[in-house]
């Protein structure tokens, strides 16, 4: 089918452009019949043009008109015309002109789409994700695909003026655990063995320091087989970097030079740097959490002091077994009924708590079950720590610290949720959460894991302490927190063969299982590897945030449901016997 070379795009043409002749090339986005008079919203990807067929300015072209339904694909040559008075449309930048056309040609057809192009479908997510290629018509979804687009290009740009030098690695790798489980890819060639795919360029981007290439980035692909959330994909993308001869302050500062940068060509918003820094210590107890949502204030408020003699047996057991008790003031909730408290206390308890202990605050005085067991010292204690008044409600968590910070910390959120504490147009919340514990004890394989992973070096004045006591370890790891989400994290590394190898040791791998898995970097660290350190951030989570979406999904042009199934192709699938026999694999 011959058509003319597009003139202009459907979101081009203006005012100025009164009396050309033009050819537009789109889908039909809506058709209506006016008496007669036939009009097409004709869209692409740059914006909607409305063009016209009128019998009397040329019958063939209207006749064939009456041919076109949603989403045919056609090609028009015609000329630009102001629309009449009280027609124009100021809502779209085409509004003021529209297209009288000549000649219609009509390049596909199309079936009845399963959901109109447009934004705020009644339409189930999966139904989108069958269609994708369809729901990517509609104005949301390309506009989260275009910002996409414009990030990769700031990010690129910014590295580049910087000194960074963009390095692919490799997909096939060895499996190298790194706290997800690895998917992993059988070999034809090697009968038994394995090739994973990379959790993230951890390891290679280090092998590159020790290469000497100083400042490495890279837009990467890591695939993770873990149980998945609205934020998180089994395959997902970082923006990877690693950097020489630098401590935390050096990596801060080039990502907070991108955060400004972004700030500045997105939001058009003058980001104030330097980012606050809190330490993770500080993070758990002021708002129980290591992401916190730094929009709305509402800290909680540790009251191990003010009750330290307690004979209260809940808090007392909590305080003699190296727990926490921990408040929350809730502003003027004093008239919270039975009834709003219960369901709070559920909601704590789903979380893994005993219960929750809270108290109204009347007449300068407690009102509450447990007020009878606390002495007239320690009630006025909670009230001037909490710094409570008549007419607020107190809550108080007790029990082993992490847990009880953390559900307490969740509890914060669902307040700041029922006292709308989030106004729609609050300034972004930016936050870099450091000094995070390097290890982490699991009760249920009795052993030790990196926090971040094996290769974080411990703050140097925590190092003699590793064998000793692990727990109280500090590493020089870091994460970047924005409105609660944790976009980025990283690390400064170990570069010494010795220290790697230490520990190895505390988290109970065995030098012969380190040589296995890690012996490639362990050696590398023997000829000359410069101190180093980096971060990644999760692109997929930047671009939501900035998108205004609240999943990963939403900014992904082919993403994988909950269940890590791909609907459109319906991956993953079963392979053929032959596959199999070839790769030596049987399915049990
Ligand atoms: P980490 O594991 O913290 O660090 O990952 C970095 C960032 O990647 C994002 N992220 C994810 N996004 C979507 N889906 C997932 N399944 C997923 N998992 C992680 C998060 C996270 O902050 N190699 C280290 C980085 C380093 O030390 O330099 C690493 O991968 O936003």
């Amino acid at each position: 089918m011959k058509f003319k070379r597009r003139t202009h795009t459907c979101g081009e043409l203006r005012e100025k452009n009164i009396g050309e002749e033009v050819v537009l090339n789109g889908w039909v986005n809506t058709r209506r019949d006016l008496g007669g008079v036939i009009f097409i919203d004709l869209r692409d990807r740059y914006g909607i043009t409305q063009i016209v067929f009128e019998p009397s300015y040329n019958s063939e072209a209207h006749e064939l008109a009456k041919k076109l339904r949603s989403e045919y694909v056609i090609s028009v040559e015609g000329k630009v015309r102001k629309r009449p008075e009280g027609t124009e449309n100021p809502q779209i930048p085409t509004g003021f002109i529209d297209v009288k056309v000549d000649k219609l040609i009509i390049l596909n057809q199309s079936e009845t789409p399963p959901f109109p192009i447009e934004d705020n479908v009644d339409v189930s997510e999966d139904i989108r994700l069958k269609y994708r290629y369809i729901d990517l018509r509609r104005p949301k979804m390309q506009s989260n695909i275009l910002l996409r687009h414009k990030m990769y290009q700031l990010t690129r740009k910014y590295f580049d003026q910087n000194n960074f030098v963009e390095i692919e690695t490799p997909v096939l790798m060895k499996s190298t655990p790194e706290g997800a489980r690895d998917f992993i890819v059988p070999s034809r060639l090697h009968k038994g063995k394995f090739y994973a795919l990379p959790q993230s360029p951890q390891q290679y981007k280090q092998l590159l320091m020790v290469s000497g290439f100083d400042r490495y980035f890279q837009i990467v692909k890591c695939f993770r087989d873990e149980d998945l959330r609205a934020d998180r994909q089994p395959e997902f993308t970082q923006i990877d970097v690693e950097m020489s001869f630098v401590d935390v302050d050096e990596v801060f500062e080039i990502v907070e030079g991108l955060m400004q940068l972004f700030f500045k060509e997105i939001m058009n918003y003058q980001l104030q740097l330097p980012i606050p820094r809190l330490t993770f210590d500080e993070a758990m107890e002021k708002y129980g959490s290591d992401k916190p949502d730094l929009r709305f204030d509402l800290e909680m408020v540790t009251l191990n002091d003010a009750l330290n003699n307690t004979e209260f047996r809940v808090f007392k057991d909590a305080l003699q077994n190296n727990g926490i008790l921990t408040g929350l003031l809730a502003k003027g909730c004093g008239d919270y009924t039975r009834n709003q408290l219960d369901v709070l206390t559920d909601y704590v308890k789903k979380l893994g708590a005993g219960g929750l202990i809270w108290m109204r605050v009347k007449d300068n005085d407690l009102d509450a079950p447990i007020a009878k067991f606390l002495t007239e010292k320690e009630k006025s204690n909670i009230i001037t720590k909490m710094k409570a008044s008549n007419g607020d409600l107190i809550f108080i968590l007790s029990g082993p610290k992490l847990r009880t910070l953390s559900i307490m910390g969740q509890l914060r959120i669902e307040m700041a949720r029922r006292l709308n504490l989030i106004q729609p147009n609050a300034k972004p919340s930016l936050l870099w959460v450091t000094d995070f514990p390097l290890f982490e004890w699991d009760d249920q394989t009795n052993r030790y894991y990196a926090m971040h992973h094996p290769f974080t070096s411990p703050k140097l004045e925590d190092i003699n302490e590793m064998d000793k006591n692990p727990s109280k370890v500090k590493a020089r790891a870091y994460d970047l927190v924005l409105n609660g989400n944790e976009i980025a994290g990283g690390s400064i590394r170990i570069h010494s063969a010795e220290l790697q190898a230490k520990m190895f040791k505390v988290l109970g791998i065995s030098n012969e299982e380190a040589q296995e898995k890690f012996g490639f970097l362990m050696n590398a660290f023997k000829y000359g590897a410069p101190p180093h350190g980096g971060i990644a951030f999760g692109f997929d989570r930047l671009v939501m945030l900035f998108a205004g979406e609240s999943s990963i999904r939403d900014v992904i042009a082919f993403p994988k449901t909950s269940s890590g199934m791909s609907l459109m192709d319906e991956s993953p699938s079963y392979v053929s016997e032959e596959q199999l026999t070839e790769l030596h694999i049987r399915v049990r």
